[in-house]
């Protein structure tokens, strides 16, 4: 049968990116059809300039798998429904959604395969109630924060890079005798300050999930100089906040932006802790070194699984929906099990757990002994 499908990758990249493309690519070639990636999110559809949708033929995808990045380029700022047109010399949001589905009829696909995290699966959805035939949604973000899977693709390769920056700031505050704050991304998830923090031997781990106090890192930091372990690690996840205390922002939401930037939080943090403690501090801001760089092993595996997985559902069923990552078997989830809401770090997980009992400060209070914790509240959760 010959069909014929498109591809985009929206909001912001994560490693793995091209490693989707290709396993979609090669998965819909191998059985006769014809496959078009969309540029800039939907900007390809759009603009109508040539080049705005290209055929992803075999030489296209050839030795893409491992790079950083998405051939197809993306954008946050490319949300259809408050699309930026040009009016009278100003851009103005805009809903162009139904031309947008038109275009797609148009130039004949019959279904979406659309990479990317919430905003970008919530978009597929609505786009798919004003009349775009089908959508394959695949799971992106270096957050890990998505509803609907227990993993995204980017996001142990974010892990990787930021583990392996704590083991280099490591020795400099050794050397030092410093306080080093380091500040990962995540929005208002702490996986990646978790994951990374316990990999890298943190100190500290400061979660949006576990409000903290300042007395209680200081406690730590000092009980580690008294030691003569006279220098500490704190990550902290860039949507932490202290306890009553609001998230902390670098750069307000706009029209056409999904999401306010957060930032700064670790700078502030460092002030505050020389100041309390006495001991030198310095903050360091990863960004989006996290995003950059090629894909671990671990999440090519996991984009060819989830590109070939989206088009066999293509091929097997008539169903939409973003396909996820359920105790180690892939399934298609509804769309309106995926969107709105955030998959955060469940706080008596076991690796919360596993970093309380090494001895990582979350800056709070934990209630008691972890057996006192789930009386209190029944059983951990293992979300791995
Ligand atoms: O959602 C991915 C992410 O990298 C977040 O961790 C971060 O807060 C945000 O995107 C940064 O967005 P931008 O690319 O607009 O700076």
């Amino acid at each position: 049968m010959n069909r014929r499908i498109a591809i985009n990758t929206g909001g912001g990249d994560a490693p793995g990116l091209n490693a989707v493309i290709r396993a979609v690519a090669l998965s819909a070639l191998n059985r006769g059809w014809e496959v078009f990636g969309i540029r800039q999110g939907y900007e390809g559809l759009m603009e109508n300039e040539p080049g705005g949708v290209i055929a992803l033929d075999r030489d296209a995808v050839r030795g893409i798998g491992h790079l950083g990045g998405t051939i197809l380029g993306t954008t946050n700022r490319g949300d259809p429904f408050r699309y930026p047109v040009l009016k009278n010399g100003e851009r103005v949001p805009t809903d162009i959604s139904g031309k947008l589905v038109e275009r797609f009829k148009e130039l004949g696909f019959e279904a979406l395969v659309a990479l990317g995290g919430d905003g970008s699966m919530s978009i597929a959805h609505r786009l798919m109630q004003r009349g775009l035939p089908r959508v394959i949604g695949v799971p992106k973000t270096i957050d890990n924060d998505l509803k609907g899977t227990n993993v995204t693709f980017g996001f142990a390769t974010a892990v990787e890079t930021t583990t392996e920056a704590l083991d280099r700031l490591h020795s400099t505050a050794q050397a030092h005798r410093r306080v080093m704050v380091v500040e990962v991304m995540g929005r208002h998830a702490g996986w990646i300050a978790l994951f990374a923090g316990v990999a890298g031997g943190a100190d500290v781990i400061l979660i949006p999930e576990i409000p903290y106090r300042l007395e209680r890192i200081c406690e730590k930091i000092e009980e580690r100089y008294k030691r003569r372990r006279d220098f500490a690690i704190v990550v902290v996840s860039e949507g932490a906040k202290e306890l009553g205390g609001e998230e902390t922002y670098k750069m307000g939401k706009d029209a056409f932006k999904e999401h306010a930037v957060l930032g700064g939080i670790a700078e502030r943090l460092a002030r505050q802790i020389e100041a309390s403690t006495g001991c030198e501090a310095r903050s360091v801001v990863l960004g989006h070194l996290q995003r950059g760089g090629s894909p671990v092993s671990f999440d090519r595996l996991l984009a060819q699984r989830l590109g070939s997985a989206a088009v066999r559902y293509l091929a097997e069923t008539e169903q939409s929906g973003m396909i996820g990552q359920v105790a180690g078997e892939l399934t298609l989830i509804p769309f309106d099990q995926v969107t709105g809401g955030t998959r955060n770090v469940e706080t008596r997980s076991d690796a919360v757990e596993t970093a309380r009992d090494v001895g990582i400060c979350f800056g709070d209070e934990p209630v008691g002994t972890f057996l006192a914790r789930i009386g209190a509240h029944g059983p951990p959760g293992q979300q791995t």
